[in-house]
């Protein structure tokens, strides 16, 4: 198991690496701990927490919502927790938004962690301490930031998921190096065939590096004024394209990421070499998207993004493979952009 330490204003979480479900007990008091979870990793893996009391709500983003969170702050209730119990989420992104919005506030916040059971969740969203809710058709409008105690990252868990699961944490693991790391990059790039069988070492330095990644943007920029932007890239537009589409949220974000590869390159940032780089690695791990939308509808679907300030929107280019930054710009530029990528001009 390998530990990464985070600390942050609202909270420092310890992030472990390679460690496992069944040993939650080392990170909590097994008497005063809660398990929330959702349906389908309670019947794969609901054995492995079956001594603690636990709360279970449908899977999938429907269920990210104000219904789910009364229901849970109802069994909390019936359950007797007080203000020395502990939430700890056991699966993926979803439950961990979730329980920790719900934990951070329940009796204006009792303890939590997360046992993370998806890649995405591994080395995306159960670190750094963004929780919430869906809410008016959008998501993740409703939430506080507060970092989990602990985050178990359980490597073995991961040989049970869906491709297309499998896959949308490849694309955030691909993101991270585009970013930050020329390193991870080549290393990707060495290990294609290790990756796509799910091999267990080349995972473990994976999240591992992931992790160091995230945490210690999230410990330099933690509410998302400056550096922790630059963990958007290929989500402006990909987030567009999944709304607007219903696409997976992976394949989505890396249609996303072609674009913004794209815009770099017009934006003179990126070389063209470099791009097909980047480019031949999402292909090489069937992660290359394109645009296929309605640009009217991509249009408005980026106007209503919640990182817009204004009239313009913080936009991530990549400057090198490793190597991004953003800018401020006008979401009438990038409505011209979407035209040219959908072909419209
Ligand atoms: N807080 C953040 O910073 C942050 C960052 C990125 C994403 N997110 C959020 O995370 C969510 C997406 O997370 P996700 O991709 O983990 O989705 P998810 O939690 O919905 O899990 C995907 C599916 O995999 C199933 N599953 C979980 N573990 C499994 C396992 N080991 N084997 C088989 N099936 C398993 C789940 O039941 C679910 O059906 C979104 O709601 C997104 O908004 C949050």
């Amino acid at each position: 198991v390998i530990t990464v330490e985070l600390k942050a204003s609202t909270g420092n979480s310890s992030i472990y690496v390679g460690e496992s479900v069944e040993n939650i007990a080392k990170y909590v008091d097994p008497g005063k701990t809660i398990i929330l979870t959702d349906d389908i990793v309670m019947s794969l893996y609901g054995q492995s927490f079956a001594d603690y009391p636990h709360i279970v709500i449908g899977h999938g983003e429907k269920n990210k919502t104000f219904n789910s969170l009364t229901y849970i702050y109802e069994k909390l209730f019936e359950l007797g927790a007080d203000r020395k119990s502990t939430l700890v989420a056991v699966g993926g992104g979803l439950v961990s938004d979730v329980a920790g919005f719900a934990a951070s506030t329940f009796l204006r916040g009792i303890r939590f962690g997360y046992a993370a059971t998806t890649l995405l969740a591994q080395v995306d969203a159960s670190v750094g301490g963004k929780t919430g809710i869906n809410f008016g058709g959008f998501k993740n409008m409703i939430g506080v930031f507060r970092q989990p105690e602990f985050v178990l990252c359980d490597l073995a868990k991961l040989s049970s998921l869906p491709e297309t699961e499998y896959l949308s944490g490849l694309g955030e693991v691909v993101k991270h190096s585009f970013i930050k790391s020329r390193e991870l990059f080549d290393y990707i790039s060495a290990n294609i065939d290790k990756i796509l069988a799910r091999d267990m070492a080349v995972l473990e330095r994976l999240v591992h590096e992931c992790v160091l990644i995230k945490s210690g943007v999230v410990m330099r920029d933690e509410k998302e004024n400056g550096e922790r932007r630059l963990l958007n890239f290929g989500h402006t537009i990909g987030h567009a394209v999944e709304s607007v589409t219903g696409m997976a949220h992976g394949l989505a974000v890396s249609a996303g990421m072609v674009a913004a590869i794209n815009i770099s390159v017009a934006k003179g940032s990126l070389n063209e070499a470099q791009a097909d780089e980047a480019i031949a690695l999402l292909k090489k791990l069937g992660l290359y998207a394109e645009i296929q939308a309605d640009p009217g509808k991509l249009k408005k679907a980026l106007f209503m993004d919640k990182k817009r300030e204004g009239s313009s929107i913080h936009f991530v280019l990549l400057d090198g493979i490793g190597e991004a930054h953003y800018r401020s710009v006008e979401v009438s530029e990038l409505e011209g952009i979407i035209d040219d990528l959908c072909g419209n001009s």
